[in-house]
């Protein structure tokens, strides 16, 4: 049984004192929930204040960033190493989110460091992958996907299912509105699922978590989360409202597959 992942990534949004009021109203809703795991990703200049504000509230959310150097330390101006994350808490990170490949330049190579050095200095990596609208028309996502994963985990071996997440964000469907169908998410979600068997092998493609992220929101939460191979969801606009971002929590707590 796969818990499920519910997971806010806030991109460039929240100020000190906005980070601070979210944590403090989602502490209200979600203090009851056990089955589900709760993670945010804030910007780096709000970890501080989101890591303590949880630790005040003793709620169980997890904290993550929302990207890394794969460097420890040194000259890299305007870089964040693995080390600084987790002098504030931090023990998830996003790596090679789509606006992070297609605005910054991120290549599956660079990516590969970051993944790398995220795993040996744990934190657990939430690796990102997925296509974009014209290649899913010339239907290539599966090789998009094929290409993306393997390039990714190059050189990587896993023994700890719960050490890193997939999440498959078609890039489509990200701040569009547009989802993915719940079958199209179910069926990009068991081809990576049978990648992870090749790359590594059965038992970690049983237990590793995969998740969705595109344009959830509380409407369409329970048809995907409900989904087979679908682990939980890597959510953007809908995560920045404590109600919403709480109603899909709930609704994913609900869920018995
Ligand atoms: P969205 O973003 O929920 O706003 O579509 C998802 C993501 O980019 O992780």
């Amino acid at each position: 049984m796969r818990k499920k992942l519910i997971a806010g990534n806030w991109k460039m949004h929240k100020e000190l004192n906005e980070a601070y009021n979210f944590i403090k109203s989602l502490s209200k809703e979600i203090n009851e929930i056990k089955n589900v795991d709760v993670a945010v990703f804030p910007p780096f200049i709000d970890l501080q204040i989101v890591h303590d504000t949880i630790l005040e509230n003793k709620i169980a959310i997890s904290l993550g960033a929302q990207n890394m150097y794969y460097e420890l330390k040194g000259a890299f101006t305007g870089e964040i190493s693995p080390k600084m994350l987790k002098s504030v808490g931090v023990e998830m990170v996003i790596i090679g989110h789509s606006e992070r490949r297609n605005i910054f330049n991120e290549t599956n190579d660079f990516i590969n460091k970051k993944v790398k050095s995220a795993l040996e200095n744990e934190i657990v990596p939430v690796l990102c992958i997925g296509e974009k609208l014209e290649q899913r028309e010339n239907e290539e996502t599966e090789s998009i996907l094929a290409e993306q994963l393997t390039n990714c985990l190059q050189d990587i071996s896993c023994s700890n299912p719960n050490q890193i997440f997939i999440a498959y964000e078609p890039v489509w469907a990200i701040g569009t509105g547009v989802n993915a169908t719940p079958q199209q998410a179910q069926d990009a979600h068991l081809f990576i699922r049978k990648l992870i068997s090749d790359i590594w092998n059965h038992d970690i493609a049983k237990e590793i978590r995969i998740l969705y992220g595109g344009s959830v929101k509380p409407s369409n939460a329970k048809e995907l989360l409900s989904q087979l191979d679908v682990d939980g969801a890597l959510i953007g606009g809908a995560s920045l409202d404590a109600k919403s971002f709480s109603e899909i929590i709930n609704i994913a707590a609900n869920i018995t597959k």
